[in-house]
């Protein structure tokens, strides 16, 4: 482990509310001048809702991989007016998206597997935005899936990816939140949220890769469900593949 990781849990530890996501995010805002939160437009929406109040001018990132659904498109614009955010939107590389459906179609990943989509859509403009800055901060939570986020911590080293001196920390302020607990964020702060999740849709990704999901299954199910559960992960939290074997 790093000094600088070593510290970081130290402060939180020492603060008695090192799980408290208020108290991580205000910790991670803090501590890092090249620091910004990866917002999906889904339910994550309550670390905007958090950070902003600690940061009003907190930077905030979403990857429009081109395929998002419209109800999302329209939620990401009600979120930046309603915190006045300078939201940064990110988009993949043209030529390489051309190259992707000229070779594959708009619909391979069905047939062959979400990687090489996903990997130009979201991957790598992540990673080139990963590489100005020194910590990120995400959504994840330890109960979106016990095989690959299980044991998410609130702040790791993403060894997936390299930061501005090669690298970087990952803050995950709801590693231990449940869905019911940011629910229940989300209508005590009267959070706004995606239309989609009154219509079933619980976890929330790509409109091809995405469903609602019934009454009892795991919000997973949802989620690239042409694929074994362990696969669906898209190369955003690598990390967690290898921490899952
Ligand atoms: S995914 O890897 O399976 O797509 P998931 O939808 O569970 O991820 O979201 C977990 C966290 O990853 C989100 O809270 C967010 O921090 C980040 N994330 C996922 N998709 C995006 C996106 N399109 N733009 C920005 N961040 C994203
Ligand atoms: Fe492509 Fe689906 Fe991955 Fe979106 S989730 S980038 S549409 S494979």
């Amino acid at each position: 482990m790093t000094a600088e990781l070593t510290s970081l849990k130290t402060s939180l530890e020492g603060t008695g509310r090192g799980r408290d996501p208020i108290n991580i995010l205000a910790l991670a805002i803090e501590r890092f001048d090249h620091i910004a939160l990866s917002f999906s437009g889904a339910e994550d929406v309550v670390l905007v809702d958090m950070a902003t109040r600690i940061r009003p001018d907190v930077a905030v990132f979403t990857l429009d991989t081109g395929r998002l659904h419209p109800e999302t498109y329209r939620f990401l614009e009600l979120v930046r007016e309603r915190y006045r955010l300078d939201l940064e939107i990110l988009f993949p590389d043209t030529s390489s998206v051309q190259e992707l459906v000229r070779d594959q179609g708009l619909f391979d990943f069905f047939e062959h597997g979400h990687k090489a989509c996903c990997q130009v859509r979201k991957v790598a403009p992540l990673r080139r935005k990963l590489a100005g800055l020194d910590a990120w901060i995400t959504g994840q939570r330890r109960d979106q899936s016990e095989g690959t986020r299980g044991d998410v911590d609130v702040v790791e080293s993403d060894t997936a990816f390299a930061g501005r001196d090669g690298s970087l920390v990952k803050f995950n302020p709801l590693a231990h939140w449940s869905s019911a607990m940011v629910w229940d964020y989300i209508r005590d702060n009267d959070v706004p949220f995606n239309e989609l999740h009154a219509r079933g849709y619980v976890s929330i990704g790509c409109e091809p890769c995405t469903r609602s999901v019934l009454p009892g299954q795991h919000e997973r199910e949802g989620r690239w469900w042409w694929e074994g559960l362990q696969h669906r992960e898209c190369g955003l939290h690598a990390g967690n593949l290898r921490k899952a074997g």
